[in-house]
């Protein structure tokens, strides 16, 4: 079985490489001419973006979003300063190749650094959705203004995508996608809309679900609006799953790394990221065929961005009731595994890289993307202690090390913005969370879900009052935030919707913040 994997694994990383650098296979048939449907009737998409490059994405189908059949299909892209396509900057061919479900991953480089650029692409008669990307500034640059969303979690039976209608409109340089883009799920009770399909197991299952959510005209038009920079949590596999280790929910699947596989293949197809993602993985073969989605740059003199991968690498769960697998919340006082040293959430590897990140992050912000609530959350406050084992409260020693790190190097404005809760929480980094009086080195901003559900207010207050080092939360509202970054402050404006089971809804703002440069420190603004 392993070695089935490991050539499938191969030829994948053959595949994807041969197609984003636009080499030719020597396939028969180059796909046809003309298409009796809209080939690119999932929308076009840009992401992973740096000073000099960025990735041009779309992915062609055929009616309802079926397959187009075995052959490869050869895809025309163009780059423009403007709408019209008057000015080209450059232009390419790629193959759409069946292996990878018809998608393309252009990489475009030599770019004009911190430039907007028009992309499209052209299929025999057809034309794509023209999309708006940029690069980023150069590492040396001089950066007045940056202003990023961070969004996540948007459960398809949940609810309508209207926030990204809103967010369109927020003139944002990139939008950071931290985790649950798909779910796994065969609905909901109460269900706002039905999703098709059962259970997302095969490649199949996940290539039908992440077309379901490309057929969705807001997420598509925000795609298309700026470059995303993508990780992913769970539900793009399974919930709760840990590395090698199946979460639960839905039916026993026995081969677990097959279907992770088959999941990730999934999000790389659909995904703007760059085929290095999967390069990498050609060193994880022997080690469970990674693919690698943290990463870090420099975004001019202004920030550092890092963002992190909580999934792929993490030890299982401590102590889930009845030893089941998945998440709950745990007592720490009867669970020494809680607190074992030797318990990863990033992995080793990913820790060191972290480390040694932290350790050149560069002076401005230093932005770290990843997926959930960083700090210490007690669920009992006044009743003794209670942990939920899936956020880092269950991998608090490699919390710890986290910040350690980030006093041991100095580390320059630390903003960590995180997802999964489905709910807003902002907070200040603690050197020791039990400790109210040690040092804070950084501000923490969870955003809300795009669509997903969440528990409501009813104990929000107790838990402020309980855990003192964050200073807001709410459990009910949806949409996402937009951080802003320029030298002297950084500030986060919590944005939500009226209604996600509306698809015609109000966006408003829930709360401002602020933080000055040198002074972690949230202020309401
Ligand atoms: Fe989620």
């Amino acid at each position: 079985m392993a070695e089935h994997a490991s050539i499938d694994r191969r030829r994948l990383l053959a595949w994807a490489g041969a197609s984003a650098a636009g080499v030719w296979l020597p396939f028969a048939a180059l796909g046809q001419a003309r298409f009796r449907t809209d080939p690119f009737a999932l929308g076009v998409a840009s992401g992973s973006p740096l000073h000099d490059s960025v990735v041009l994405w779309t992915r062609l189908v055929g009616a309802a979003t079926q397959s187009l059949g075995n052959d490869a299909i050869a895809v025309r892209w163009e780059v423009a300063h403007d709408e019209q396509f008057a000015r080209i900057v450059q232009r390419g061919q790629a193959q759409a190749l069946p292996e990878l479900a018809h998608s393309v991953h252009v990489e475009v480089a030599g770019l004009e650094p911190d430039r907007w650029y028009f992309y499209r692409f052209m299929a025999g008669d057809a034309t794509s959705a023209v999309g708006r990307t940029r690069t980023f500034p150069a590492p040396d640059a001089l950066v007045q203004k940056l202003r990023l969303a961070y969004a996540s979690c948007q459960r398809w039976e949940h609810g309508y995508f209207s926030a990204y209608r809103h967010m369109r409109e927020e003139n944002l340089d990139a939008v950071l996608f931290l985790g649950d883009y798909i779910y796994e799920y065969p609905g909901a009770v109460n269900a706002v809309r039905a999703t098709p399909g059962g259970w997302t197991i095969t490649l199949a299952d996940y290539r039908d679900r992440y077309a379901l959510h490309k057929s969705e005209p807001e997420l598509q038009a925000m795609h298309a609006a700026c470059p995303w920079i993508v990780t992913w949590d769970d539900h793009e596999v399974q919930n709760d799953y840990a590395a090698l280790n199946p979460g639960s929910g839905g039916p026993d699947v026995p081969d677990f790394a097959a279907r992770r596989t088959a999941a990730y293949q999934a999000f790389y197809e659909h995904m703007p990221v760059r085929a290095s993602a999967l390069t990498q993985a050609v060193r994880g073969l022997q080690a469970g065929a990674e693919t690698r989605m943290y990463s870090r740059q420099r975004i001019g003199r202004l920030a550092s961005l890092i963002v992190l991968d909580d999934r792929q690498y993490r030890d299982r769960h401590a102590c889930t009731a009845g030893g089941k697998a998945g998440s709950g919340n745990v007592d720490p006082a009867s669970c020494t595994l809680l607190n074992d040293p030797s318990r990863t959430l990033l992995g080793a590897a990913q820790e060191r890289w972290l480390d040694a990140s932290f350790a050149s992050a560069g002076p401005g912000w230093t932005i770290v993307a990843q997926q959930t609530l960083f700090g210490q959350r007690n669920l009992t406050p006044g009743q003794g202690r209670s942990f939920w084992n899936d956020g880092w409260d269950g991998y608090p020693a490699a919390r710890q090390r986290v910040t350690e790190s980030l006093a041991r190097h100095q580390v320059s404005d630390p903003v960590l913005l995180g997802g999964d809760m489905h709910e807003n929480w902002v907070g200040h980094v603690k050197a020791d969370y039990n400790k109210p009086e040690s040092a804070t080195l950084g501000v923490e901003f969870c955003g809300t879900s795009i669509t997903s559900r969440s528990g409501g207010n009813k104990r929000m207050a107790s838990w402020l009052a309980g855990n003192p080092h964050f200073v807001f939360g709410d459990s009910e509202r949806k949409g996402y935030g937009v951080a802003e970054f320029t030298p002297k402050q950084m500030t986060a404006t919590l944005r939500v919707v009226d209604d996600v089971t509306k698809r015609e809804t109000r966006i408003e703002t829930l709360a401002r913040f602020a933080v000055e440069a040198g002074r972690p420190r949230v202020e309401a603004a």
